[in-house]
């Protein structure tokens, strides 16, 4: 396409705003700023403009929404046979290589304040390995257990892909092979400001950001990740955060309930702390699993009882999922009323004014996109939403301080370290949430779950003795 067009393309949608500056560019500049308008789907941004902007946030519709079913863990009442027939299923899924993992680590981390891609945060306890390495570990674990090597596919956003790169290659990809190990790109979005106008962020720079972890699903496709998924055999993708230490992302009972109920896209649930706790909650809609976010569900529903006093709309999500590898594709592709739909989110966007100069927002002063990969749930045949330990899966890092912040969640590893010594015998004193007092960690080399690390808890010999600084590695 010739320059031209573009910029004419842009007038002609009312954003030719994007070029006030142009002419007064240096050639690099122009370049970078047409590139960067090429990439903007001009019909799309109108659309989101006139449903999401100017329509204002219509209330979403919540009549008839119920609770989903999900599989209870078989201390909750939950059927043991069933949950042990899933775990084989899973665990033979894993030594036939089908599954692969999958990490989406292009968000921002604004709220974390961390300067560098959110996956290289020291975060373990003692050795204080960055979150990646954790992963990495797992991973690896994982694949020597069932004695095929997994892939991994990370998602990164423009702003962090290099880094990201650079820092698994100064690390030496953690042990894992870095022929498997898949580093993509997420797609960005342009901001709007309150009248539908696409932001500048600097006279030859659009102000654009990553299209949500929904976005993943188109990545995945144009990156040609499903397709390499394709050639290696692999058709289930284990998703989860950068966030989140704590989760088995290469966990079998959630991978054969997925596959035994022929699921396209299956999730976790824990039930929800507190009535307001700050969680999506899995619903069903019109017979189609929803999450409804905390911010969206009317607080009343939200502390809505049964008869036994239990939360109705117990089930919070906590985005660990499982996806079928052409369900993604479908997804990715749309057609046929199949798209996520973007969320509009509105924020501070950093901005220049008419003469070029920065301008540093005091308020939100525009608006977002961003899409959800939950979203892709109402789409999913037989989606299957299955109860995780909240010890077991789930404490991330969120915020610099008080909750989900880098303390509450070294403390959730001490816990799980300590529970599963206590578990195998070990003599370790706790305080009554659990917590030990002795600084411990487990590399996932060691035990990456609980059976890993039982069997080589048994194999240990001598035990060591629990003192403070112990690294079982
Ligand atoms: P969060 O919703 O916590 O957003 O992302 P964030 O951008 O990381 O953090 P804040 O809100 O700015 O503080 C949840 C997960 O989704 C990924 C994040 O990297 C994290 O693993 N994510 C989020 C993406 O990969 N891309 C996005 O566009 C947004």
């Amino acid at each position: 396409m010739s320059t031209l067009p573009l910029i004419a393309q842009f007038h002609q949608a009312g954003q030719g705003q994007v070029f006030a500056h142009f002419d007064a560019l240096p050639p690099a500049g122009r370049e970078r700023l047409l590139a960067e308008a090429a990439e903007i789907d001009l019909a799309e941004v109108d659309r989101l403009t006139r449903t999401l902007l100017h329509a204002g946030t219509a209330a979403a519709d919540f009549s008839g929404l119920q609770p989903a079913p999900y599989e209870r863990l078989p201390e909750n009442g939950g059927s043991a046979a069933d949950w042990a027939a899933a775990k084989a299923a899973g665990e033979a899924a894993l030594r036939a290589g089908r599954v692969a993992a999958f990490t989406v680590a292009g968000g921002q981390g604004t709220r974390l304040g961390y300067d560098g891609p959110k996956g290289t945060f020291a975060v373990t306890p003692l050795r204080r390995k960055p979150l990646f390495q954790v992963f990495a570990e797992k991973i690896l674990a994982a694949g020597r257990r069932y004695g095929r090597p997994l892939h991994w596919f990370i998602m990164t956003s423009h702003q962090n892909h290099a880094a990201t790169e650079a820092f698994f290659a100064e690390h030496r990809h953690f042990g894992l092979d870095p022929a498997r190990v898949h580093f993509f790109r997420q797609g960005r979005m342009p901001a709007v400001d309150y009248s539908g106008k696409i932001m500048l962020e600097a006279r030859d720079a659009i102000a654009l950001s990553p299209d949500g972890h929904g976005g993943s699903l188109r990545a995945l496709d144009r990156s040609g990740a499903l397709d390499l998924m394709a050639r290696e055999g692999i058709d289930t993708l284990s998703y989860f955060q950068v966030d989140n230490p704590l989760v088995r992302g290469i966990d079998p009972a959630f991978i054969g309930w997925h596959l035994q109920r022929g699921s396209e896209m299956s999730s976790k649930m824990v039930p929800k702390a507190y009535a307001a706790e700050k969680v999506g909650h899995f619903c069903l809609q019109d017979g189609r699993l929803v999450v409804a976010e905390y911010s969206d569900l009317p607080m009343k529903m939200q502390e809505e009882t049964d008869a036994a006093g239990h939360l109705r709309f117990i089930a919070g999500s906590i985005a660990i999922h499982i996806l079928d590898r052409e369900f993604i594709r479908r997804v990715a592709r749309g057609g046929a009323g199949v798209a996520l739909p973007f969320h509009r989110a509105d924020k501070k966007i950093p901005t220049i004014d008419a003469a070029g100069q920065p301008v540093k927002p005091a308020k939100a002063n525009g608006v977002k996109f961003e899409m959800f990969v939950f979203d892709a749930l109402p789409f999913a045949r037989n989606p299957v939403v299955i109860e995780t330990r909240r010890a077991d899966d789930f404490s991330p890092v969120k915020n610099a301080e008080g909750l989900d912040s880098p303390a509450t969640c070294r403390a959730d590893q001490l816990r799980q370290f300590a529970r599963w010594l206590r578990a195998n015998g070990a003599a370790i004193p706790v305080d009554a949430t659990g917590l030990p007092a002795a600084a411990i960690e487990v590399s996932p080399l060691f035990g990456y779950d609980e059976d890993s690390f039982a069997e080589s808890w048994a194999r240990l010999q001598p035990k060591p003795a629990i003192a403070d600084g112990l690294y079982l590695g």
